[in-house]
């Protein structure tokens, strides 16, 4: 069976590192390439942190290019509390071999798609969506030959994690998720409510991924900083993992228990709702959904797909 065929975006920090490790790991995928973005570090900090997942994972290895570093127009905050400061424990890690390569992110994003027939690619986001909302400004017709793009964001049909109602990848650019949402290719967000509560890995589960070999040991020692303020948050060593849980939803749909077609609006007025995103689920608006929002997984079946494809 053909396999599918990946662009993925990323501000490669630990939760994306486990993703990107899972995928790479995935035997019904091939990964063209990542393309990288700020958010939780810089883009370049980002490609080095892809660069090094690719060497951890062992399988086959994907070019990285850098994509934009700024936001369209807010500025950068990044999310060292959660992930430190090279978005990756703070451990030392670097790429031991593999460099990032020539070009352009979002210029080799829309090569790829002029390349290749419509509805072959779909693009994976795990981070904010600048790379995406660019590449719709920049060439509109290419970019509507996307196959579909999942994304890591909004806070789903709960709450937010950097305000009551706003999610980190949109609301570091919430006029890029408005691009994005608005432009009319097939979209669905995983909300943040999807990798929590009894989605979270819990001491059992990350003590079996440490156990299990170098790279599951690595997918959860690079999320070290993220465990240590979960353990001051909820007493208990415990991770939300934003990224696998969109990375499951799109490579393996088996594990998506929750996930509805919605008319969705990003909120980007300056204010205590910046960056928010309203899922008309009552239909007020009387709009054409233009997004499914996945809000729930099959939590057992989404821990295995985690297991099974690290090794674990
Ligand atoms: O809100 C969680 C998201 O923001 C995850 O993708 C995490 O890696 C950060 O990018
Ligand atoms: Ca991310």
């Amino acid at each position: 069976m053909k396999k599918q065929q990946l662009i993925i975006d990323t501000d490669c920090g630990s939760d994306d590192a486990m993703a990107i490790a899972m995928a790479l790991h995935d035997p019904g995928v091939e990964i063209l390439f990542f393309t990288t973005v700020s958010g939780n570090v810089d883009c370049h900090q980002a490609a080095l942190n892809t660069l090094t997942t690719i060497e951890y994972a062992g399988t086959y290895e994907p070019p990285v290019y850098e994509g934009c570093r700024d936001m369209l127009l807010r500025e950068l905050v990044f999310a060292h509390e959660t992930h430190g400061n090279d978005g990756m424990g703070d451990l030392g890690y670097a790429p031991k071999r593999l460099q990032i390569a020539p070009g352009n992110g979002v210029l080799k994003m829309l090569e790829a798609l002029d390349a290749h027939e419509a509805g072959s690619i779909e693009i994976v986001t795990l981070g904010t969506l600048t790379n995406i909302a660019v590449a719709m400004r920049l060439a509109p017709d290419t970019m509507r030959k996307v196959k579909r793009i999942v994304a890591m964001g909004t806070a789903g049909l709960g709450f937010g994690n950097v305000s009551p109602v706003a999610e980190f990848n949109i609301w570091q650019d919430a006029e890029a998720a408005k691009i994005v949402t608005e432009f009319g290719v097939p979209l669905t967000y995983v909300g943040w409510d999807a990798c929590i509560d009894d989605a979270m890995l819990n001491e059992d589960e990350i003590n079996r991924l440490r156990d299990s070999g170098p790279l599951g040991k690595f997918a959860v020692d690079c999320n070290r900083q993220l465990m240590l303020l979960n353990e001051q948050r909820f007493g208990r060593p415990c991770l939300d993992m934003a990224d696998p849980a969109a990375m499951a939803a799109a490579l393996h749909p088996a594990c998506i228990a929750q996930c509805d077609d919605y008319y969705c609006e990003v909120d980007t007025c300056p204010g205590p709702s910046y960056g928010g995103v309203l899922v008309d689920i009552y239909h007020f608006s009387g709009k054409q959904p233009n997004a499914k929002i996945c809000s729930k997984l099959h939590v057992q079946e989404y821990k295995n797909y985690i297991f099974s494809t690290l090794g674990a």
